[in-house]
Formats: C-alpha cells, sequence, structure tokens
C-alpha cells in the first residue's frame, strides 16, 4: 500500500450534487461549455465557487489542487491579487463604453513588445472569434476561399473550423464535427494529418495557389499535448510564402504560455497572423487576432473585411489582460515555472522509462500530457489508439484524492505560477502511485 492521501467521498460532495441538478433543469448538461459537465468520468462535475492560487474549491468547500487551470488561461493561478485589483480598479471607472480606449493601446502594445509578428492588432472576446474573424481576414485578403486545418487541432466552434477537430468535439462523433454544420460550410475547409510534412508539401504543391489560409496549434494542446516538429513548422512557413496563403499560428493555448513570445518564438518562425485568447485576458473574456500590417488592415474600418463586436476591447478585460502580461516580466518567470512542472513531469517521465509501461508523457513548458496505452505520439492517429479506460480510472483517481486533472483524455495540464512546490509533490506522489498500481 502506497502513501495514503485525504479522500474526497461523494458524500462530501452532496451541496456540489443538488446544485448541478438544479442546473440540469434550466441550463443544457448544467454546463456553459460542453466538458465542463465531465460526462463518461463523473455523475457531478466539479460545481466550483471560487480560486485561490493554486486550488479550486466547490460549493462544499472541498480544495482541488487545479491543472484546467481555466484550460490555460490563469497562468498566475487563481485570484491573483493584482490581477483582481486592476479589473476592479477599471470596473469603477466604467465598464464598458463600446467605444475606443487608450486601454487598447496599451494591450496592444505589450503584444507587440513580446510578440513582434504581431504589427497591428484587433481584439475580440473569445478565442473562437480570433480564429474565425482571422479566416475571414485572410480570404478577404487573398481573395481565395480554401482553408487548411490539421485534424486534432481545435480552432473553437466556427463551422467552417469544426471538421476533424480537437477538444470536446471530439467526444460527439469521430468526425469531430458538429450537427448544424452545414456542408457549404466545410466543403472549403481540408483537414490534413498534423506533423507529416510530406502529406502537406504534396497537398501545397497541387492545390497552394487556392489556399487562402493554413491554420495550425504549433504546439496541439486540444488532443493532448502534441508538439509539432520543427521540420513541420518550417514546412508551413515555406509552402504558404510559395503560395502566397496566409499561415496563421493559433496562440490561443500556448501564446504566452510555452514563452514569453508564444511558439513562434520557440520554433523562430514569424507567422502572418496569430491568434491569442486565454492568457491575454488575465482570466477574463478576450481574445485578439494580430499580425502584419498589410493584411490587418484589410478589416474595416480601413478595408472591406467586416468584423465587429459591442463588447470588443472591452476596459475590464483590457485592464487584467494587461496586468497579466506585465506579471511575466518579472525576473526568471518561465524558468520558475518550468522548474516547478518539472517537479511532477521529471519524476514521472522517469518511472515510465524505468517501467518500460505503455505511457507517454508529451511536454513543452508548463503543459504536458500523459497519454495511456501509447508509446508515442505525435498525430491524432497516435491519439486515437490511446486508452481511455485508464484515463478514466486515473482521472477519478485524482479527483478523489484533491486534484483537478483537465476532464477529458484530449487535453493538456496546466502549472501556474501560483502552484506550491507542496501540492506539486503532492501530485506527483500520487501519479506514481497509480503509474505503481494500474500500468
Ligand atoms: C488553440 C485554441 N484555439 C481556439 C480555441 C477557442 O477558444 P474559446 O474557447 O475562447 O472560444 C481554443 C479553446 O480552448 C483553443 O485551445
Amino acid at each position: 500500500m502506497g502513501i495514503v492521501f485525504g479522500m474526497i467521498s461523494t458524500d462530501q460532495r452532496l451541496k456540489s450534487e443538488s446544485v448541478f441538478e438544479a442546473l440540469c433543469h434550466y441550463i443544457p448538461g448544467g454546463v456553459s461549455s460542453p466538458v465542463r459537465s465531465f460526462k463518461g468520468l463523473l455523475d457531478t462535475p466539479l460545481v466550483a465557487v471560487r480560486g485561490e492560487g493554486g486550488k479550486v474549491y466547490d460549493v462544499d468547500d472541498n480544495g482541488y489542487i487545479d491543472f484546467c487551470m481555466s484550460w490555460g488561461a490563469l497562468i498566475h493561478g487563481h485570484a491573483k491579487p493584482e490581477i483582481a485589483k486592476a479589473a476592479a480598479d477599471q470596473a469603477y471607472q466604467g465598464s464598458s463604453f463600446g467605444l475606443t480606449t487608450p486601454y487598447e493601446l496599451r494591450l496592444a502594445e505589450k503584444i507587440h513588445e513580446l510578440v513582434p509578428s504581431c504589427e497591428k492588432v484587433r481584439f475580440v472576446s473569445s478565442g473562437t472569434e480570433a480564429t474565425m474573424s482571422a479566416m475571414r481576414l485572410a480570404r478577404g485578403y487573398t481573395g481565395r476561399d480554401l482553408i487548411v486545418k490539421f485534424s486534432g487541432n481545435y480552432h473553437g466552434h466556427a463551422d467552417l473550423l469544426l471538421v476533424k477537430a480537437g477538444s470536446g468535439v471530439r467526444d460527439i462523433n469521430k468526425e469531430a464535427t458538429s450537427k448544424g454544420v452545414p456542408q457549404q460550410a466545410i466543403q472549403t475547409t481540408v483537414s490534413l494529418e498534423f506533423n507529416d510534412t510530406e502529406g502537406f508539401n504534396q497537398f501545397m504543391n497541387e492545390k497552394g495557389f487556392q489556399v487562402a489560409a493554413v491554420i495550425v496549434e504549433p504546439i496541439a494542446g486540444n488532443m493532448g499535448t502534441v508538439p509539432g516538429s520543427q521540420e513541420f513548422i518550417n514546412a508551413l512557413r515555406s509552402k504558404t510564402l510559395e503560395s502566397g496563403s496566409v499561415l496563421i499560428f493559433d496562440e490561443v493555448m500556448t501564446g504566452f504560455r510555452v514563452a514569453k513570445g508564444g511558439a513562434q518564438s520557440l520554433y523562430n518562425i514569424t507567422p502572418d497572423l496569430t491568434c491569442f485568447s486565454k492568457i491575454v485576458g488575465g482570466g477574463f473574456p478576450v481574445g485578439a487576432f494580430a499580425g502584419k500590417k498589410a493584411i490587418m488592415d484589410c478589416l474595416a474600418p480601413l478595408g472591406e473585411v467586416y468584423q465587429a463586436g459591442t463588447l470588443s476591447g472591452n476596459p475590464v478585460a483590457m485592464a487584467a489582460g494587461l496586468k497579466a502580461l506585465e506579471l511575466l516580466d518579472e525576473s526568471g518567470f518561465y524558468e520558475a515555472l518550468n522548474h516547478k512542472t518539472d517537479i511532477i513531469v521529471k519524476p514521472v517521465e522517469k518511472r515510465i522509462k524505468e517501467k518500460g509501461v505503455n505511457v507517454t508523457l508529451n511536454r513543452v513548458g508548463s503543459m504536458f500530457t500523459l497519454f495511456f496505452g501509447v508509446k508515442e505520439v505525435k498525430s491524432l492517429s497516435d491519439v486515437d489508439k490511446m486508452d481511455a479506460g485508464t484515463f478514466k480510472k486515473f482521472f477519478s483517481y485524482l479527483f478523489e484524492r484533491g486534484v483537478l486533472a483537465p476532464p477529458s483524455p484530449h487535453e493538456a495540464w496546466f502549472v501556474s505560477a501560483a502552484h506550491k512546490e507542496k501540492e506539486l509533490e503532492k501530485t506527483r506522489d500520487i501519479v506514481l502511485e497509480f503509474l505503481d498500481q494500474f500500468c
């Protein structure tokens, strides 16, 4: 018998159960976004009421060490006082004007400083809006229709990108698309195998001249963490330059996460456009798409590509986002974050190697995923061979011991700057104990 951790039993979650039951009465599935239902994992999901640093608390006041971290948005952890204050101060000045403000200028300047490829920025309110608008912009700019994406990448829920997508839509059907998406909306979207350089080159050699945009999660996070190879990402850049197509990095998850300059700084590749959300809003609803002046200036009011939003550039969200990005400037921020991640990842990798078990751990910086039942994961075809049963057991094992892993095998864990070493060590021990007992 290994270490025994305090267990959270179902009778300690009675309020959660009754609140969720009531939620289900008025809200489809009891949730405002499908993966929050923990479908197939638990009957009652975590019903959150507050967060503090590395922990999230449910309505029964059980605390969980949180590695979902609002799906990667909270790099500074829950309720970071500086961010809360920045947002509150702004709210007292007015929460929305529907007019242009200096707050957008400060955040746009900061984004440009950290990610120099972002010469101009347009703010929206979510990642979906950012990618959807970037698609329209790329089509308007090139005068072409075809969109190339990669299977298992998720770019939000706009019709044209819901084809062989990652994240929650994979739980719906194998094609990972949605009912209600008309065939016409996706007939100009092509989904190719991620990390298949040869297949991509071949496609572009034949059809590149018709391609408006190639959109990619350079480090995929929505089929679990799967980094693109340098060779693959290089090919995306050189082929899009050759064909005059717009290369779009979807850095909604990786932006300001894997490095201050995002995935593009790690690969040393300059995309034409970049999409952001999550960290850029400091936990508030912000999205952005940004990039080359010549492309961005095609947007209305300068150009004829229309895009708009009542709450876009919302001042409260701008203030929170700016503070979140400023906090990244603390010296050694990413080194400390990576060191924290090492506390879990290094011993787990070692144990996997020693035991020779069929488990893969993919990691980039402070995001990682454990894949059960597979020795290597480079694409969606590898992800599809994963052992879902063991993931389910793993998730419950952790949850009962007060650790919240992302509630889907197709997601990444996120370590925040607020996680305490003790919390990380506890998590490490529970994961090792699980590997010893069940793998
Ligand atoms: C890479 C990526 N792009 C786009 C989105 C969609 O963002 P949102 O959920 O804010 O619409 C997500 C969401 O997780 C994402 O991870």
